[in-house]
């Protein structure tokens, strides 16, 4: 029986069955329950690359909501949706979720004790590996890449490291020059070296989760894409083009794979945060070799420069521009990743607006709002004003339902 109209009046609004709201209920029906090992049957489009994963873990709160975003100062007729990566969970949230769900079922698989894994000092991938790890009763251990300067002192509380220190993550500091003169494989295999010979059982992930099995996990996020698609009627026709951050590239290799595998063919632009074009098709290629995928990279995605001043350094536009675009439609865009892609796709659409107009973009927000935390004395100017509420002095009201509190 249908529920009787609310009142106008009524605060509670009726319940949206806008095609977001539908989208985002459907798919992923199949999932085993949270923290549970599976085993894993590919989709049928990917199957048959080699090696296959065997399992994996359900870590992350799935399927991801997408929903049309309303941008300002679009090219004629372009639409915009994006994919909400961000919300795969609170604490172990963001896009490496997805592909922690494969490396953790391999660490578990080997008889793992505990999990190492490298980053920037704000890395969003090292503070997911320490939350998952102790979902999963494993230590982990943290190489974290800082200034000079910083190396030798307590690293504090800000973002992301405030939630791997929470969960007990052991933290160790590597200088920039270090990790340069190292490299973050050799620093791995280091610290791997030490902890077995402590009589431990580490398996190192690395850099970002981005190697071929992490892969996985992107290839995942399109076959969920097709059946949010499938099991709606908002767009049937599905998306022209898929656009995200690339930074250690295993994001941008999995959904470049699976648009280009799976039925639902799209652009895949890939905007780099940190490193060259260049650098970028050489290493996603050598990803789709370890799968056996025998396609070009540079036939599958596009790669566009979006790091602007560097890895982590945001300019002033770019920080005024996430918070111009969180004031105008909500979105919170960190400004490491999402914030500079989207930047530098916005920037791409007012230069060439005839390569946009009409067509359907999908932004994957990645997460990383933890990592606006180090950037909040430069944000401080861009931020809207406060002032002290002024309580009208005639006020003779005395204070009801106070309660104890206060
Ligand atoms: C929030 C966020 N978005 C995007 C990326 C880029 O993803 P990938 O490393 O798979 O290229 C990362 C990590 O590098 C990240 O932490």
């Amino acid at each position: 029986m249908a529920s009787p109209p609310l009142p106008s009046s009524s605060p509670i609004r009726p319940r949206d069955f806008t095609p977001t709201a539908v989208m985002t209920r459907c798919a992923q029906k199949h999932r085993p329950p949270m923290f549970e090992e599976a085993s894993y049957s590919p989709p049928p489009w990917a199957s048959h690359l080699h090696p296959l994963p065997s399992r994996f873990i359900s870590l992350g709160q799935f399927p991801t909501p997408i929903h049309k975003w309303n941008l300002p100062n679009l090219p004629n007729g372009t639409e915009v949706w994006i994919k909400r990566d961000d919300l795969t969970g609170m604490q172990l949230s963001g896009n490496k979720v997805r592909k922690l769900e494969f490396l953790m079922a391999e660490a578990k698989a080997e008889g793992a004790d505990c999990v190492i894994t490298l980053g920037g000092i704000q890395s969003n991938h090292c503070r997911a590996t320490a939350v998952a790890a102790r979902y999963l009763n494993l230590d982990c251990f943290l190489i974290l890449r800082t200034n000079r300067t910083q190396v030798d002192v307590d690293p504090g509380l800000v973002g992301n490291l405030l939630v791997e220190r929470m969960v007990g993550a052991h933290v160790e500091l590597v200088s920039k020059e270090e990790y340069r003169q190292h490299g973050s494989e050799m620093l791995g295999k280091m610290l791997k070296k030490k902890l077995l010979s402590e009589g431990r059982a580490p398996y190192l992930i690395p850099v970002g989760g981005s190697n071929s099995l992490g892969v996985w996990g992107y290839l995942e996020a399109v076959r969920e894409i097709e059946e949010q698609l499938r099991e709606s009627t908002c767009h049937p026709d599905g998306f022209d083009d898929i656009v995200m951050a690339c930074g250690s590239g295993g994001t941008t290799a999995g959904l470049a794979l699976g648009f280009h595998l799976s039925p639902l063919k799209a652009r895949v632009h890939g905007y780099g945060v940190c490193d060259d074009p260049e650098y970028f098709y050489d290493f996603i290629q050598g990803l789709l070799d370890g799968m056996n995928a025998n396609v070009a990279a540079r036939d599958i995605v596009n790669i566009v420069d979006a790091k602007g001043l560097g890895y982590a350094m945001s300019t002033n536009a770019e920080l005024a521009f996430v918070k111009e675009i969180a004031e105008a439609t909500g979105i919170v865009l960190d400004p490491v990743y999402s914030g500079k892609a989207l930047f530098g796709l916005l920037r791409d659409m007012k230069e060439k607006p005839g390569e946009w107009s009409g067509k359907k973009v999908l932004f994957v927000h990645t997460g990383g709002l933890l990592g606006m935390y180090d950037k909040l004395q430069q944000l401080q100017p861009f931020i809207s004003k406060w002032k002290r509420f002024q309580i009208p002095e005639s006020t003779s009201e005395a204070g009801m339902n106070v309660g104890r509190m206060f």
